[in-house]
């Protein structure tokens, strides 16, 4: 896979066999803290005054929306037990050459490397308040006895990997969301909203991040 710089300046990967990149090409952080972080996370914070959030994503990737949710609980009062589900983990070694670590606190950065490999295997503590496992798994294949507040949903586009955005598949990941958890997604289309709505959520349509109009954001009732 090769790295790709994005409109922000910061890299992303790019899938030949998917033929599309991990993140925005107008921007890979910025649309991470924009779609996960500030109208997901800090959204839910927010409206719940909750201390402590289970927060899911589907494909966890290179984890960039991982470090910046470490750096976001960083200064405020909130715990974060972080569950990530990827198919096809990547290796160390390219994740230590995003380049993520310039945008995020060095002790977030070194600590996040030291968890990753631990991290596929089971949950690791990475300080006092906040847990990181990733579960290497298909999205499909993955359980879970415990609930979740936040979702990530970040898969590769409907237009490349229909299957992720599936009845079938948006159904599998609502059985884990709480009643009042939130599910945020990059893109929206008429069916993912039919879709999200026939499975129990209230839907709506947020700011996009730059280069795309509108997001998803979803509630459960
Ligand atoms: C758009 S990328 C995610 C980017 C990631 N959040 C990041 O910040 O780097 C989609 C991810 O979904 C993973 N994936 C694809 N099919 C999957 C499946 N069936 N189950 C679980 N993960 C899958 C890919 O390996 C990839 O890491």
């Amino acid at each position: 896979m090769d790295f790709v710089t994005t409109g922000d300046g910061s890299k992303t990967l790019y899938n030949a066999e998917i033929g599309e990149c991990y993140h925005s090409k107008h921007g890979a952080v910025q649309e991470s803290r924009h779609v996960f972080i500030q109208t997901g996370l800090d959204y839910y914070v927010q409206q719940t005054g909750a201390k402590a959030v289970a927060i899911l994503e589907v494909g966890f990737g290179t984890g960039l929306n991982f470090v910046q949710t470490a750096d976001f609980i960083r200064e405020r009062s909130v715990a974060v037990n972080y569950v990530g589900i990827e198919g096809f983990p990547l290796p160390l070694s390219v994740i230590a050459e995003t380049g993520y670590g310039e945008t995020v606190d060095a002790g977030v950065w070194s600590a996040y490397l030291a968890a990753y490999e631990e991290g596929l295997k089971q949950e690791v503590q990475i300080h006092e308040r906040l847990q990181l496992h990733i579960n290497h798994t298909l999205l499909m294949d993955f359980r879970s006895e415990k609930l979740f507040d936040v979702v990530y949903f970040d898969a590769f586009a409907a237009i490349h990997q229909p299957e992720m955005w599936s009845d079938a598949a948006l159904g599998h990941i609502a059985q884990f969301v709480k009643p009042g958890g939130v599910f945020v997604t990059y893109a929206i289309t008429g069916n993912l909203k039919r879709s999200m709505k026939s499975l129990g959520f209230s839907i709506e349509k947020a700011p996009g991040a730059p280069g795309k109009r509108e997001m998803l954001r979803a509630t459960k009732l």
